[in-house]
This record gives structure tokens, sequence and C-alpha cells, in this order.
């Protein structure tokens, strides 16, 4: 019979609002190359690795065939770099309402917890959260072939735990990572409005409405 072993977390718009700071990055970027781009459009960014989500951003302006692949590396680390500033002041009070708690309870339960974020930056935003103590594991994106919403990210996180996929329970607020999460063969929490996330097992409207009790309960009865 299948019991949980894990968690596995999607980081940015997760357990902290960085995903407002990429869209914000993004923006200023696509504004500069003349690209209209909207909050709409951003939903389908969000999981998706940086340069992945460059080629995106010039796909929407009819823009892809106009950069050599050097320019696009240019363009992509000045993104970067206007990413890093936004989140320079990144402290535990940017930690979103109920993670902390989820964390602590799911350790408390002698869970496993892993961390399954296509950002480049993971590390160095657990840190300024003071959060990194609370996991096992931490994929690093750049052992992987494909991003999101490829299962490999979820599926790695559960060998290095040497967790069932079947076992974990992975929480996103992407369509790419639900999409990722579902073909991993795991149970699916998202995180943001009901109608993005037709795939998800349970979708709470933000990080305020998760509780440890109502999660296990949902795993247990899926
Ligand atoms: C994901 C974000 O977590 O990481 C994406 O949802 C972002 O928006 C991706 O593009 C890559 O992040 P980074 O920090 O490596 O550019
Ligand atoms: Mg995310």
């Amino acid at each position: 019979m299948d019991k949980l072993q894990a968690f596995i977390f999607d980081l940015d718009g997760v357990i902290t609002d960085t995903a407002e700071y990429h869209y914000l990055a993004w923006k200023a970027l696509a504004d500069e190359l003349g690209v209209s781009f909207s909050r709409e459009l951003n939903e389908e960014l969000k999981g998706i690795s940086r340069m992945d989500s460059l080629d995106k951003i010039l796909e929407f302006g009819q823009k892809g065939a106009e950069f050599t692949t050097e320019e696009k590396e240019k363009l992509a680390k000045k993104k970067n770099e206007h990413y890093v500033l936004l989140i320079k002041k990144i402290s535990p009070s940017d930690i979103l309402p109920g993670i902390e708690k989820l964390l602590t309870d799911i350790k408390s339960a002698g869970l496993s917890l892993a961390l399954a974020s296509a950002s480049k930056n993971a590390t160095m935003v657990l840190e300024a959260l003071n959060l990194k103590q609370y996991f096992d594991v931490i994929v690093d994106v750049n052992t992987l072939k494909k991003g999101k919403p490829d299962p490999e990210i979820f599926l790695r996180a559960a060998e290095l735990l040497n967790v069932q996929p079947e076992n974990c329970i992975g929480v996103e607020d992407a369509i790419a990572g639900v999409d990722s999460i579902k073909d991993a063969g795991m149970f699916a929490v998202a995180i943001g409005p009901e109608h993005l996330f037709p795939r998800a097992d349970i979708v709470y409207q933000t990080t305020n409405d998760l509780s440890y009790n109502d999660l296990i309960g949902k795993f247990l009865n899926r």
C-alpha cells in the first residue's frame, strides 16, 4: 500500500513571491525589445528555465530569428542581473504565509523534503529566507537534461531522496510545474486560481490555505 514519504516543493511563487520579481525583470526586458508582454503571457513562463523563457518572449514578439545564440545569452544575463538586484533585500519576512508552518509539520512527521526549482538562484534564495536547513535535497538544475514541464526534475528529487514517486506530494504554482509533477506520477498540489490547473489533485488559492492535515487527508483518499 502506498504511503506518503516526501514533499517536493517548487520555490518561486510557492515558498516566496519571487515569481513577481521574475515577471518584473522579464517585463523590463520585453519592453526594451519592443515585445508586448502581459501577466497572462507570463503564466506560460512560470517554471520554465531562463533560456526557454527568453525564447518564449522572443516568440511572442515574433523576434525569434533576430538574435544569435551569443546575443540571446547576453539578454538572459541582463534579465538575471536585474532579477538578482530585485531580490537583493529578500529576508525571512518574505516567506509566504503558511509555508514555514507546513515545512515544520512535514519535518515533525518524519517525512523527507526536497526542492525542485528550475532557478539557478534557488539556493541563494533559500539561504536568504533562512529555510535551507529544512531541505534534505536541493535538485541541481545544471545536472538536468530537460526543464519543466518534463518530469525529470521531480523524478530526480525522488531518486535523490530514495523514495517512490507515487509516495510524493509535489507543490507548484506553475502550469508547467503541475504537468511535471503529474507526469512524474506524483500527487500534485497547485497554488493559484483553480481554472489554471485542471491536472492538479488539489488547488489552493493561496499558501495561507495550505494545511498539513488537509493535505494528508486528501492524499490518503485519492
Ligand atoms: C523558475 C521560475 O522557478 O525558475 C521561472 O518560475 C524562472 O520564472 C526559472 O525563469 C529560472 O530561474 P533563474 O533564476 O535560473 O533565471
Ligand atoms: Mg514557481
